[in-house]
């Protein structure tokens, strides 16, 4: 079926899933939603972003999209059952990996940088009470990131100075991994790891997405099997200068389209 993929983020960010899904995917079409404007999803209340979240949904099913990748761990985590109980497609959604990181930890405590929407679920406080009971989880709001990646701001000052802030106390803490649980984070790996240094591993979830995002187009026999050229078309309420440097260097992708809309 040669429908497109639809994925939506509050902003820019969801694009480190969709570098993932279309590199695993490369016959595979999509339409990605950056709802910037609306930018950061994380501090807001749980149904403003489930209302922001049925938006997306129906501007991507109204552009015939086969499945939804919900690109945000912020709407997965307030917003995915509810999708889910309601749209017929199906949605792949991207938590904080907890599990992998618990796996991994030998000094047993590890570290989670996300949005306060996604801490305060009650989704995250589900799986994270599983893994409390065996290791420490420091959390830590990252407040302020979100805004400042949108902007095109990876590497100012600004932002070296908050991510000192955010991640020495969890290295204070003897954390020996950190759990990226914000999809724009992946962007800023160069610089947390100067910080955090080599010691300790970073985790993020852009890989499983990819694997399971496969694995769902397979099962429900969603998967573009005519190997025809593919397209990618992005749309974006704000300036779309910050989602062009992110995609446009990408790998494999020739036919790529932004499309600056109010939505
Ligand atoms: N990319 C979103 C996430 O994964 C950012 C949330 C926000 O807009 O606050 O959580």
């Amino acid at each position: 079926m040669n429908n497109p993929i639809g994925f939506f983020d509050s902003g820019v960010g969801g694009t480190s899933i969709w570098k993932e899904v279309t590199t695993l995917l490369p016959y595979e079409s999509s339409i990605y939603l950056s709802d910037s404007i609306n930018a950061p999803y994380g501090e807001k209340p749980k149904e403003d972003i489930l209302a922001l979240c049925i938006k997306n949904t129906e501007f991507l099913l109204n552009q015939n999209c086969k499945l939804i990748v919900v690109a945000c761990n912020t709407a997965t985590t307030n917003a995915i059952q509810y999708l889910r109980d309601n749209y017929k497609v199906p949605f792949i959604g991207i938590e904080p990996a907890i599990k992998p990181a618990a796996l991994t930890t030998k000094t047993n405590t590890i570290g989670i940088l996300a949005t306060k929407g996604t801490l305060n679920s009650a989704l995250f406080e589900k799986t994270s009470s599983t893994f409390r009971k065996h290791i420490k989880i420091k959390e830590t709001v990252g407040k302020g990131l979100v805004e400042l990646i949108e902007k095109g701001e990876l590497q100012s000052k600004e932002m070296n100075n908050l991510l000192e802030y955010y991640l020495q106390p969890m290295v204070t803490e003897n954390i020996d991994a950190l759990v990226l649980g914000c999809t724009h984070y992946p962007y800023l790996i160069p610089q947390i790891k100067k910080i955090i240094g080599n010691s300790i591993k970073i985790i993020d979830s852009g890989e499983a997405v990819a694997r399971q995002t496969k694995a769902i187009l397979k099962k429900n026999k969603l998967l573009n099997t005519s190997k025809q050229t593919t397209k990618h078309v992005f749309f974006i309420n704000t300036n779309k200068k910050t989602l062009e440097n992110l995609v446009f260097n990408t790998n494999n992708i020739q036919k790529i389209k932004i499309i600056e809309t109010a939505f």
